[in-house]
């Protein structure tokens, strides 16, 4: 087991009300595993993300990594974020290098990884442009290389194709599949997309809102790449709408 969430309760106070977001959560992620947290606005989803990076304190249970549990912000636990959170007096190469050279990696292994990184992200003749130059497309694929560049045990991503149209959303959800699995990270990614969900994942795990809980965990058994024309994808994508509808979710 690579990350255990286990029993993770937390309560925002806001203007003395009091609302339980997330209520008694538990789940696990394999070594190597693509996991995504997928439910409605609101139900608490960068809420959980955000304890398991540290960001964000919980009120009882623990998340733990490698079994070790995890105590505030660190780099072994990477995130995403849906706006990018590019350094925009950074080029493109400066960007992936940053947390390289926070971790004093040395010189002749940071360029040959940049260059990989370059490579599997298809940013390569444009390291040298910067994040105002770029599309939108490309400066997601930086900030998924840049979070990569660090070797973090764990990748978090919270709805990073969120400001994307259809069509770069779909092409890039193939390439971060791609890309992931290229660098056998481990993966625990945040969305409402029922079909980027079933795309990209191992095991999707669906939250309820208001409630603060699992609804479902669903295995995805189909081989890659997905084929979002065979039955049994339809039929995850019909089963996991069918659940969301039952429970009022959405
Ligand atoms: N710092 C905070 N203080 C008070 N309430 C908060 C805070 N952060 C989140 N909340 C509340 O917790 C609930 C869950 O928020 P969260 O951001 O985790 O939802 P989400 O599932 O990521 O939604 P979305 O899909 O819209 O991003 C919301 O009702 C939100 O208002
Ligand atoms: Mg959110």
């Amino acid at each position: 087991m690579k990350l255990q969430v286990k029993n993770i309760c937390k309560t925002f106070t806001n203007q003395k009300q009091e609302k339980k977001v997330l209520d008694n959560i538990s789940f696990n992620v394999e070594e190597g595993e693509f996991v995504t947290l997928l439910g409605p606005s609101g139900c608490g989803k960068t809420t959980m993300l955000s304890i398991i990076a540290g960001f964000e304190k919980n009120d009882s249970g623990v998340v733990e990594l490698d079994g070790e549990v995890v105590n505030g912000a660190n780099p072994d636990r990477a995130f995403v974020f849906q706006n990018y959170a590019l350094f925009p007096w950074m080029s493109v190469k400066n960007n992936i290098l940053f947390p390289m050279k926070q971790q004093k990696i040395p010189k002749d292994e940071e360029s040959k990884r940049l260059e990989h990184l370059l490579q599997i992200s298809k940013l390569k003749g444009y390291e040298d442009l910067y994040p105002h130059q770029i599309s939108g497309g490309m400066k997601q694929r930086t900030a998924l290389v840049r979070a990569l560049a660090g070797k973090p045990k764990v990748l978090l991503m919270d709805e990073p194709l969120g400001a994307l149209d259809l069509i770069m959303r779909r092409s890039l959800q193939s390439e971060i599949g791609n890309i992931c699995r290229e660098e056998k990270v481990t993966v625990i990614m945040v969305t409402h997309d029922v079909d980027e969900a079933v795309y990209l994942s191992d095991k999707v795990i669906l939250m309820s809102t208001n409630k603060g809980e699992i609804v479902h965990e669903l295995m995805n058994e189909l081989p890659r790449p997905r084929d979002r024309y065979c039955e049994k994808y339809k039929d995850y994508c019909e089963m996991l709408i069918k659940k969301i509808s039952e429970r009022g979710a959405i």
